[in-house]
């Protein structure tokens, strides 16, 4: 693994409306790794996430991408040079195909980037025996997962996972987790906030607490790595 870091936050601060969400954070993600991130609900994760994605313009501090700052581009050009924030509701075509809509998964992204197989994507998140099943016909917990695939199929320099477990079955827990770690191995840096710490902990390198604005090194919980 490239030690270098791939995603830098630093001293940044942000607000929604009249509350300073974020004060003085920073945090670094190097290449290939999958870290979970934790916190109290209300601590601002969410705001970190679209912080980094340029959803939310900091008030201040630098965001550094591969060395490059992307701070105040906006969320369209930040996707554009490889980072994704990949949110719990992505929209569907119901009647296309599981294959038809991961095949859909290249607006928006790095013109360069190479882009997985729509097979290679099916197997790594378990999706095989869906594939010709109308999208429309999976429970919602499948549609989620379905999403994810499609969404991190570009293979992103920079995937931000806001909560991707959230009201998914056990075993779609496993597959999204399974996909995502073959995401990291393959060179993407990963941010997971996730609830489901004990679960992410096992597929994670690193774990990070936020609390009070300040981001420090937790103990990965269930880590077997
Ligand atoms: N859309 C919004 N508009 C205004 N305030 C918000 C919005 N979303 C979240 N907040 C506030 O920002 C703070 C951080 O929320 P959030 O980033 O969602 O935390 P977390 O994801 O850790 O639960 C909370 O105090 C919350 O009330
Ligand atoms: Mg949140």
């Amino acid at each position: 693994m490239n030690p270098a870091p791939r995603l830098e936050a630093l001293g940044l601060w942000a607000r929604r409306g009249a509350e300073t969400v974020l004060s003085d954070v920073s945090l670094e993600l190097r290449r290939g790794e999958l870290v979970l991130l934790q916190g109290p609900n209300g601590s601002g994760k969410s705001t970190l996430l679209e912080t980094l994605a340029g959803l939310i313009r900091p008030a201040a501090g630098e965001i550094l991408l591969d060395g490059e700052s992307i701070a105040g581009l906006g969320a369209d050009r930040v996707a554009r040079r490889g980072l994704a924030l990949v949110h719990q509701e992505r929209h569907l075509f119901g009647t296309l195909s599981v294959r038809d809509n991961l095949a859909l998964a290249d607006f928006g992204r790095r013109p360069t980037a190479g882009m997985d197989s729509v097979d290679a994507t099916l197997e790594s998140f378990g999706l095989e025996r869906f594939a010709a099943t109308p999208a429309g016909l999976l429970s919602g917990g499948e549609q989620r997962l379905v999403a994810l695939a499609r969404g991190l199929r570009a293979r992103p320099l920079v995937a931000l996972l806001d909560e991707p477990l959230a009201a998914l079955a056990g075993g779609l827990r496993d597959h999204v987790l399974k996909g995502v770690r073959g995401m990291a191995d393959g060179g993407t840096s990963v941010l997971v906030v996730e609830h489901d710490g004990e679960r992410v902990g096992q597929y994670a390198d690193r774990s990070l607490m936020l609390r009070n604005s300040t981001i420090t090194e937790a103990v990965l919980p269930g880590g077997l790595r």
